[in-house]
């Protein structure tokens, strides 16, 4: 299959480095693959250490120009890149549904959402506010100002091939950083259009350096070991996230971590039924359940529970699976067949152990990356569905008694990003929001996402928060300076 755009340009399948498009040295590439076809869509210049360091030096030459301009100067190339991300919706969203197999409404919807950031942190760059410290010597005077980390090295998953990018190179770029992104490996190809829009825009060479490569540790051990690189901010899973941060650890980087999540959605007896279905529904399937704040448990008190369960799985039952690109598709295919097995291993387990199958369960007749939007019940926390993250349509509803066994179950996990929960009690809705150990929690909502709020987990779901004012912070030091001897 070929990627039909209005611009053909924006298909781009080398590295970006120090503002020039190359191969890798060795010549090898990768293949990109449709996960809805199985066809090949792209062979892309699989970078290694070698080109990765050079990215580095390019970044760091280029920071010291750009550091030194304005806020608004590096804004104002910002707002032109977020110009050019929204005219060219339609063609980022059909290469986003090509690689990595979503609707392209919901392509679409990243795009906007993605494009968010750049505008958000155009603007917050410029309020990057410091502190005067009245100090106890009436002759000195203590001075805050926050300083660029220095060169930002960025791993990104391929669930948000493009948000998750944005969301960390515009506070990068905003506060005058300069950022090296390895994308994942199933979807370079929408970093690499956004790189290109960046190059359109303005952005001085080296600024913005992308290294695609299917040889995810020699890219990551350049990243993480180079002393050039003071930040690496990674979005993917838990168990990765720690090995980056220990390899960081040996020239003591900044890391931003966002990591595996485990999300309950507790559904009290007093809840609005309809409007806790549709929330779940959101929670649970977006993506095709492949966002880290996924519901990937639902927790529904005793009295609510069969009505909830009916209501829930009838509207699962008109999901339709199937390509991106067809209109009639609500829900795409998970990433890989690997990935479809890996949530098929999940299910059987459940199903061993005694739970009941009220919808789906399988995997798709559609191809070897499609499963069934699936639900089931008479599970316990026992089950891998409760321990470990689903990343997948399936949806295992457990029964709870009370208010102190639905918080304990929520948080009877080593994950604490997101949590949601459903009551029309505002006292409970304070009580349990303050109980879970969730870096976010929503109240009757599961759409939580944007670029004003701080998105970021607690525990083992990682360190950081990005977009919201806080996610400047990421991106800065902290320097102390003491103006002293004011008497003379
Ligand atoms: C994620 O899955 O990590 C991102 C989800 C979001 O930004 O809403």
């Amino acid at each position: 299959m070929t990627i039909q755009l209005q611009d053909p340009s924006l298909l781009k399948t080398q590295a970006f480095i120090d503002g020039l498009w190359m191969d890798s040295d060795s010549g090898e590439t990768f293949a990109v693959t449709d996960p809805a076809t199985g066809q090949p869509l792209a062979d892309v210049a699989s970078v290694g250490a070698t080109e990765t360091r050079r990215a580095i030096a390019a970044a760091e030459r280029a920071m010291t120009e750009w550091t030194a301009l304005p806020a608004k100067s590096r804004s104002e190339i910002l707002e032109k890149w977020h110009r050019l991300i929204i005219e060219n919706t339609e063609d980022l969203a059909v290469i986003m549904t090509a690689e990595q197999g979503k609707t392209l409404a919901e392509s679409r919807g990243e795009v906007a959402y993605g494009a968010s950031f750049i505008k958000w942190f155009a603007e917050e760059g410029k309020r990057v506010y410091g502190d005067i410290i009245p100090t106890p010597q009436t002759d000195r005077r203590g001075v805050v100002v926050k300083q660029p980390v220095g060169v930002v090295a960025a791993i990104t998953p391929w669930n948000f091939p493009n948000a998750m990018i944005t969301r960390k190179a515009g506070p990068a770029l905003a506060v005058g950083c300069a950022i090296v992104l390895k994308p994942a490996a199933e979807t370079p190809l929408s970093a690499l259009a956004l790189v290109e829009l960046a190059n359109r825009a303005g952005l001085p060479a080296g600024l913005f350096n992308v290294v695609p490569g299917s040889d995810a540790p020699s890219i990551g051990g350049e990243m993480t070991s180079n002393p050039t690189v003071k930040k690496v901010t990674f979005t993917g899973s838990t168990p990765v996230g720690k090995l980056l941060m220990q390899q960081c650890a040996n020239t003591v980087k900044r890391t931003s971590m966002e990591l595996g999540g485990n999300a309950p959605v507790v559904i009290f007896d007093d809840a609005d039924l309809d409007l806790a279905v549709a929330g779940a529904l959101t929670a649970k399937y977006r993506n095709s359940g492949q966002t880290c704040i996924c519901a990937n448990r639902l927790l529904v008190q005793e009295g609510i529970y069969d009505a909830f369960v009916e209501k829930f799985a009838a509207a699962v039952s008109e999901f339709r699976i199937g390509n991106g690109f067809d209109a009639s598709t609500t829900h795409g295919p998970v990433i890989s067949e690997k990935a479809a097995k890996e949530i098929d291993a999940k299910v059987q387990n459940a199903v061993a152990e005694g739970a009941t199958v009220v919808i789906g369960g399988q995997p798709g007749e559609q191809g070897g990356c499609f499963y069934q939007p699936t639900v089931l019940t008479n599970v316990n926390d026992s089950m891998r569905v409760f321990r470990e993250e689903i990343f997948g349509p399936v949806a295992p509803v457990f029964k709870f008694k009370t208010e102190e066994d639905a918080v304990r179950m929520a948080n009877d996990t080593e994950f604490g990003l997101a949590a949601y929960l459903y009551t029309e009690s505002m006292g409970r809705s304070w009580r349990v929001s303050e109980a879970l150990e969730y870096g976010m929690v929503g109240v009757n909502e599961t759409a939580i996402s944007s670029e004003v709020i701080p998105f970021g987990g607690v525990k083992e779901s990682g360190q950081g928060r990005e977009g919201s004012k806080y996610g400047l912070d990421d991106y800065l030091e902290t320097k102390y300076i003491c103006f002293g001897a004011l008497q003379r």
